[in-house]
């Protein structure tokens, strides 16, 4: 193995062992963090099956959005496309991740191409709401137009893998392969390969200590996650029992 392959292998592993611990942290440090007051966004439901009734829409189809105004709905455009075909592309990936490759995962070869043709144009929307909308660029921080910039950069060096420049896919396998087993291959000699398994390994070190960590976030928000009972439930946080 040749010590460009050694480097980006020991990177792969940094870069997973710091998503891995940095998001158990957040999950953590969500669930210690006190909420003495109930504050569901109402009308909420009492209990928790309700609670669990309330969640899946909103993760499923971001229902919170669809009933907002102009501005919500070109978000929830951007945004659920956004969602949909990050999930479908990387349900194509995984064929290069696992051998032999099971029947479900190549039925979603076909759709997961399209999620990548998709994927930019829902990032494209996303990032000119936050040129032309006044109130939404006056908010906008550095690090809202680099994560998009970051995710497009990923999924256009993608497509360029895919219909311009190819690289040899036997050997993404075998070092992907390499990767999970924990015996090191050859990376494949593909500068555009490198360049689109780099970005994502920049992603997987940005995600813990980022926005993006809404993913986990969003189940246990208190306005959205947190029963409607305080008339039924005395709510102590346990700081203060
Ligand atoms: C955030 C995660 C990732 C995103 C959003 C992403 C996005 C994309 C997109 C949109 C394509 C073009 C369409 C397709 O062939 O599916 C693509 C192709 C490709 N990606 Fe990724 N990718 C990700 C992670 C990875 C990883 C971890 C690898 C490492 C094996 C990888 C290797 C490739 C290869 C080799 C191609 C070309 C496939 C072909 O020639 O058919 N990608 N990627």
């Amino acid at each position: 193995m040749n010590g460009l392959s050694s480097v980006i292998n020991l990177l792969a592993y940094v870069a997973a062992t710091i998503f891995v611990l940095g998001f158990l942290n957040k999950v953590v440090l969500y669930f210690k963090t006190p909420s003495p007051l109930k504050i569901a966004t109402t009308p909420a439901p009492t209990n928790s099956v309700g609670v669990v009734l309330r969640l899946v829409p909103e993760v499923l189809f971001f229902r919170s959005l669809l009933r907002g105004g102009t501005a919500e709905k070109i978000l929830w455009v951007g945004g659920w496309f956004f969602h949909v075909s990050f999930l479908l592309i990387i349900l194509r990936h995984l064929r290069m991740f696992v051998y032999p490759v099971p029947g479900w995962i190549m039925s979603f070869q076909q759709i997961g191409i399209w999620a990548g043709l998709i994927f930019p144009i829902a990032l494209l929307i996303l990032i000119v709401r936050r040129f032309t909308n006044d109130r939404l660029a006056v908010i906008s921080l550095f690090q809202d137009y680099f994560v998009l910039l970051l995710i497009i950069a990923i999924g256009l060096t993608g497509l360029l893998l895919k219909y311009f420049v190819r690289t040899n896919l036997v050997d993404v396998k075998s070092f992907i392969l390499g990767l999970f087993s924990v015996s090191p291959a050859q990376v494949p000699a593909s500068p555009l390969f490198l360049i689109h398994f780099s970005l994502v390994l920049i992603l997987l070190v940005y995600f813990p200590f980022s926005k993006l960590m809404h993913a986990w976030g969003v189940l246990i928000s208190p306005a959205r996650a947190q029963a409607d009972n305080p008339r039924e439930v005395r709510n102590v946080a346990p700081w203060a029992q």
